[in-house]
C-alpha cells in the first residue's frame, strides 16, 4: 500500500494540486478532517509560523499513530503595498475580494505595458509543513508575477483571476516582464489558463518539491 499524507485543508483546489504532485512519488494524499474549531489560525507575521502552529494543533487529530500530516499556507504579496495582503490574504479575499484588490492598485498604471507590470509586481508564496511521524519539515515556494488591472477567467480559485505569472526560462526561473520565456501564459491570468499550465509556475508545487527534497524516500506503510 502507498504511504499516505493526511492534508489539513478544506480547499479542494489545494487538495487536487497536492494529490497530483505526490502521486509522482507514489504517495497518496487524503484530506485530514478535524472537528470544527479544532485548528485555529494564529495571527502571525509570516507564513511559516502560521503553518507550524496549525500543524501542531492538527497533531492532536492524527488518524493513526505515526501518520504523516501536512498543512500548507499561502499568500499574495504585492510589492507596491509592502507585501500586503500577505498573511492576511484569506481575510482580504473574503472581505473585499479580487475586485477590491484591483481597486486598491488602480492608480498603478502606465502607457508602457512592461512598466505597468513592474509597478504591479506581486508574488504568491507558499509554505508547506509536514509532520513525517518524527519531526516537522518545511518547504517553501514562490511564484513571481503581477496583478492584472481587471479580473480575467473563472478557473482556479482565490486570487487566480487577477494574477499574471512572470514567464519562466528553460530552468523554470522567472524572467523580467520584457522577456518572452519558454513557459508563458502570454499575459493571461491563472484564472484563464489550464490547471496543468498553472502547475508549471505554482508556488505550491515549488513548496512541495522543496519538501520532497528533504523527505526520506517513501518507506514503510503509514
Ligand atoms: P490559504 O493558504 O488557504 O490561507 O490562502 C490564503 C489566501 O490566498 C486565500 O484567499 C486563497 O484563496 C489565496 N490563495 C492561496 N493559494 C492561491 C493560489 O494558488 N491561487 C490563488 N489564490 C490563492
Amino acid at each position: 500500500m502507498n504511504p499516505t499524507v493526511w492534508f489539513l485543508t478544506s480547499n479542494q483546489g489545494k487538495l487536487a494540486e497536492a494529490a497530483h504532485h505526490f502521486a509522482n512519488f507514489g504517495i497518496t494524499v487524503q484530506r485530514l478532517e478535524v472537528p470544527d474549531g479544532a485548528v485555529v489560525e494564529p495571527q502571525a507575521s509570516d507564513l511559516e509560523t502560521v503553518a507550524e502552529a496549525k500543524l501542531r494543533q492538527a497533531l492532536a487529530h492524527l488518524p493513526h499513530e505515526g501518520a504523516m500530516v501536512m498543512v500548507e499556507d499561502a499568500g499574495l504579496f504585492v510589492e507596491a503595498l509592502d507585501g500586503f495582503p500577505g498573511v492576511y490574504s484569506s481575510y482580504v479575499h473574503d472581505t473585499v475580494g479580487n475586485q477590491g484588490m484591483t481597486r486598491l492598485l488602480e492608480h498603478l498604471q502606465s502607457e508602457d505595458p512592461v512598466m505597468e507590470k513592474r509597478l504591479r509586481a506581486a508574488s504568491f508564496q507558499a509554505v508547506a509543513a509536514l509532520w513525517d511521524g518524527e519531526r516537522i519539515l518545511f518547504g517553501k515556494g514562490e511564484c513571481k508575477g503581477s496583478i492584472a488591472s481587471e479580473s480575467q477567467g473563472d478557473g482556479g480559485f482565490g486570487y487566480d483571476p487577477i494574477f499574471i505569472p512572470a514567464d519562466l526560462d528553460e530552468d523554470g526561473e522567472p524572467l523580467p516582464p520584457d522577456v518572452l520565456g519558454a513557459v508563458s501564459t502570454h499575459g493571461k491570468t491563472f484564472g484563464a489558463v489550464e490547471v496543468d499550465l498553472k502547475h508549471r509556475f505554482s508556488h505550491r508545487r515549488r513548496a512541495l518539491e522543496d519538501l520532497m527534497r528533504q523527505f526520506p524516500s517513501p518507506g514503510p506503510d503509514r
